[in-house]
């Protein structure tokens, strides 16, 4: 057989995180302070899958300076431009030339699996099915596509819907063989005008090709979204061994698995772990709490931040409340304004949510 490739979806719309995605790629949102896309990378490489396709979209300068060739990752990297972001099986349809006649691996470059693919990966690649595809069981499953099982064989997946079949619902890592080219040529758009890789599976099954499915035990999560990306940061900032890299001063106290990379300095704080701090940042009087991540270059001063994801080059200052349950993009400056009258001084770009004390 040939040897599998790996396809990750990198582009996209991000409408769900915006304003981050209108000048970045939900991507390289950092979860436990590494691009959420890097563990995607890694897991096929993990499993063995080094030759690998990213499809990028408006966003693919940053995506390709991040990742560069791969060769840091073990992988070989090509990037694939998608025009405009179609939907998933538009993104497999353009990366037809790329994957030729090898089955391949898809991960979306936003999904996040603790637990690595290995195992599934080496399934696929012994079996026959045409296709292998990883399910998960949620309380919520009208928000996903989910997968309806008739004597333990999948033969439906419905987008949404109101009154879901199980509480299966599909994730994004996929497995192919080339056969798949056949559904994605031949399915049309959907309502919202998007190629589905669910309508290219279904495509599949109706015409009685194998499908197999394998559901996951372990944590899984599509950060997509704020609350979610939180999640996973929670997540992986648990599994984190503690270390300190840069400075603590004697004043200061960390407790639990804190991480301190190089050339961050810790003054008169406290951080309270699981939590990690970027390279290159300050905490100066300040307290870091559970659950968070302070990405490279930053500055908290006599401020408190918690379960939040600070990105770099953001400056928290002199803050009465604690910042918690936040995401914060790069440069973002939070400081106390001199001005008078006392007001909430703001330069908010479009879609930023603020919610006040
Ligand atoms: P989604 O999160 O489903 O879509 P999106 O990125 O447009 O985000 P939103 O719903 O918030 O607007 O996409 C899953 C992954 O696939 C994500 O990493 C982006 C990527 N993607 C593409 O590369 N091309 C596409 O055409 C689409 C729709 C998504």
């Amino acid at each position: 057989m040939a040897t599998l490739k790996g396809l990750i979806l990198s582009g996209g719309k991000g409408t769900r995180l915006r304003p981050l995605t209108y000048t970045g790629a939900k991507q390289l949102v950092p979860v436990a302070n590494k691009p959420v896309l890097f563990y995607a990378i890694e897991d096929l490489v993990e499993a063995g899958v080094t030759d690998i396709g990213i499809v990028v979209g408006d966003t693919r300068e940053q995506v390709m300076a991040a990742v560069g060739d791969g060769s840091r990752f073990g992988a070989r990297v090509t990037y694939i431009h998608q025009e405009q972001p179609l939907g998933l099986a538009h993104a497999v349809l353009v990366s037809e030339p790329f994957l030729g006649n090898s089955p391949f691996v898809m991960f979306l470059g936003d999904n996040f699996l603790l637990e690595g693919i290995s195992g599934y990966v080496e399934e696929f690649r012994r079996g026959e099915a045409d296709a292998l595809v990883l399910l998960h069981r949620v309380p919520n499953p009208t928000e996903f596509g989910v997968a309806e099982l008739v004597d333990g064989r999948l033969v439906r997946l419905i987008e949404r819907p109101k009154e879901p079949p199980s509480d299966l619902v599909i994730v994004g890592i996929y497995m192919f063989r080339p056969v798949v080219f056949e559904a994605v040529h031949n399915i049309r758009p959907s309502w919202r005008g998007e190629l589905e890789i669910t309508d290219a599976i279904q495509f599949l099954i109706d015409r009685g090709h194998a499908v197999d499915y394998r559901v996951i035990n372990g944590y899984w999560i599509d950060t997509g979204k704020k609350d979610d990306l939180l999640d996973a940061n929670r997540v992986v900032l648990e599994t984190l061994e503690p270390r300190v890299e840069g400075f603590v001063d004697g004043q200061s106290r960390l407790y639990g698995k804190v991480i301190v990379e190089k050339d961050a300095q810790i003054i008169n704080s406290v951080v309270r772990g699981p939590a990690i701090i970027g390279e290159r940042t300050k905490i100066i009087n300040a307290y870091i709490g559970p659950f968070t991540s302070i990405y490279h270059d930053c500055l908290v001063e006599r401020a408190e931040v918690e379960h939040s994801i600070v990105l770099e080059f953001s400056r928290i200052q002199d803050l009465d409340h604690r910042v918690a349950d936040s995401l914060i993009g790069r440069y973002v400056e939070i400081t106390r304004s001199p001005t008078k009258p006392k007001a909430y001084n703001l330069m908010l770009g479009d879609h930023s949510r603020v919610g006040v004390v």
